[in-house]
C-alpha cells in the first residue's frame, strides 16, 4: 500500500472521509499527538487499528468527535460535575471516560462498559472530525510501545506502507497525550496525567484524585512499557550529574554515541561541565511537554544512549515525567 502524506485541505479531508467511511485508517494531527483513526462504529476498522499498531487487546481506544457532535447517543453522564468539565476543558487536551451506550464497536472499549470521549482543540483536528462527522476511534499513531508521534514524519516512520493516508498538520503544539479522567465516580479520577492538570480539574469539579495502583478502572494502557525510543536510555537525578557524566564518558570510550536530554536547568549544569551533546527540552513546563517526544524521536536518530534527568513532578510535569520515566525504563 502506498502511504500518502497530504496537507490538510478541503480535498485531502474529502479523501480522508472517503477512506474512513469505507472502513480504512487515516492518521491525523491533534494538539497533543497524531492519532490513527477509524470509524468507531465499524468493528473491522477498529480491529485493524489494533493489528496495524501491534496493540494489546485489553487497551481501549479513545473516541474523538468535533465540538458540535452530539455525544448523547454515545455515552451518558452520571455525575453532576461532568457538564462543568465539558464546558471548561473541551475542546482541549482531555479525555473523559463515561458510561457507554453501546453505540460504538465493542472492540473500542475492549470489554469495558465505558468509552473515553475526546474533543480535540487544534483547528486541523476539528476540520478533520467535522469533514468526517463520525465518532473516530484513535490511539496515538505509533507502533505499540514506541514514542508517540508529534509530526507527520514520525507517523510515516512507523506506518509507511501500512496505512493509506497521513494528514500533515505540522508539529503538535501540546506534545504529550491528553489527560484521561474517569468521570463516572463521585470525584473525578485521573487515569493518565496530561496537559490538563489535576489542579485545573479540582478547580472545576470541586475535587480530584489520581488512580491508585490497585484501581478497578485504571487506564489499561498505563501498565505497559511505553514511549520508548529506538536507542538505549538512562535517567539520573540532577543532583547526580557526576554519575551521568561518568556513564557518558565510559560509554563514549566504548564507542557509543551519547546525548543528554535536558531542561534549561540541567543544560546549564551540563554546559558548565563542558558537555555539548545536548537535546534541549526548554525552560517552561509547556515547552518541555511540547519538546519531550520530539526530542526522543531525534535521539533515536543521533545516538546509541540517551541520558535524561528527572524533573520536578507538578502541574503539567506530572504527565511529562510519567512519559519520560516509561521512555527511560529498563527493557
Ligand atoms: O491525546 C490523546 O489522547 C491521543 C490523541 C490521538 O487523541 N490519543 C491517545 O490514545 O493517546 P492512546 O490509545 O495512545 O491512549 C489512550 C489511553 C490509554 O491509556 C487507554 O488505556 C485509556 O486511554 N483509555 C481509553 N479508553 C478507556 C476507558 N474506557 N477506560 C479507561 N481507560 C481508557
Ligand atoms: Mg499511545
Amino acid at each position: 500500500m502506498k502511504t500518502e502524506v497530504l496537507p490538510v485541505t478541503e480535498e485531502s479531508l474529502r479523501l480522508a472521509a472517503d477512506i474512513l467511511k469505507a472502513g480504512g485508517l487515516v492518521a491525523f494531527p491533534t494538539e497533543t499527538v497524531y492519532g490513527l483513526g477509524a470509524d468507531a462504529r465499524n468493528d473491522a476498522a477498529v480491529k485493524e487499528i489494533f493489528a496495524v499498531k501491534g496493540r494489546p487487546q485489553d487497551n481501549p481506544l479513545i473516541v474523538h468527535v468535533h465540538k458540535d457532535y452530539d455525544i448523547s447517543g454515545l455515552v451518558e453522564a452520571s455525575q453532576e460535575y461532568v457538564s462543568a468539565m465539558f464546558a471548561a476543558f473541551t475542546p482541549g487536551p482531555i479525555t473523559m471516560v463515561m458510561k457507554s451506550k453501546g453505540a460504538v464497536s465493542p472492540a473500542v472499549s475492549c470489554g469495558l462498559d465505558s468509552v473515553g470521549i475526546r474533543v480535540p482543540q487544534s483547528p486541523a483536528a476539528q476540520a478533520f472530525l467535522r469533514a468526517v462527522d463520525l465518532p473516530i476511534a484513535a490511539p496515538s499513531a505509533n507502533r505499540s510501545k514506541h514514542t508517540s508521534p508529534v509530526t507527520a514524519q514520525h507517523v510515516l516512520e512507523d506506518f509507511d506502507g501500512k496505512i493509506p493516508l497521513i494528514l500533515d498538520g505540522g508539529r503538535c503544539s501540546g506534545g504529550i497525550e491528553s489527560t484521561v479522567v474517569n468521570v463516572m465516580e463521585k470525584v473525578p479520577v485521573v487515569l493518565r496525567a496530561g496537559l490538563v492538570t489535576a489542579e485545573q480539574i479540582a478547580a472545576v469539579a470541586g475535587s480530584v484524585r489520581y488512580a491508585g495502583e490497585k484501581e478497578p478502572v485504571r487506564s489499561p494502557g498505563m501498565k505497559y512499557r511505553h514511549y520508548h525510543p529506538a536507542c538505549r536510555t538512562a535517567m539520573f537525578a540532577k543532583g547526580d550529574l557526576a554519575s551521568a557524566l561518568k556513564l557518558a564518558s565510559e560509554e563514549r570510550a566504548a564507542g557509543s554515541r551519547v546525548y543528554f536530554l535536558a531542561d534549561a536547568e540541567a543544560e546549564t549544569l551540563l554546559r558548565a561541565a563542558g558537555e555539548s551533546l545536548i537535546l534541549s527540552l526548554g525552560k517552561t513546563d509547556e515547552e518541555v511537554a511540547c519538546n519531550v517526544y520530539f526530542k526522543l524521536h531525534e535521539a533515536e536518530k543521533v545516538c546509541d544512549l540517551l541520558i535524561a534527568f528527572s524533573m520536578e513532578e507538578k502541574g503539567v510535569m506530572v504527565g511529562v515525567m510519567n512519559r519520560l520515566k516509561k521512555a527511560c525504563a529498563p527493557s
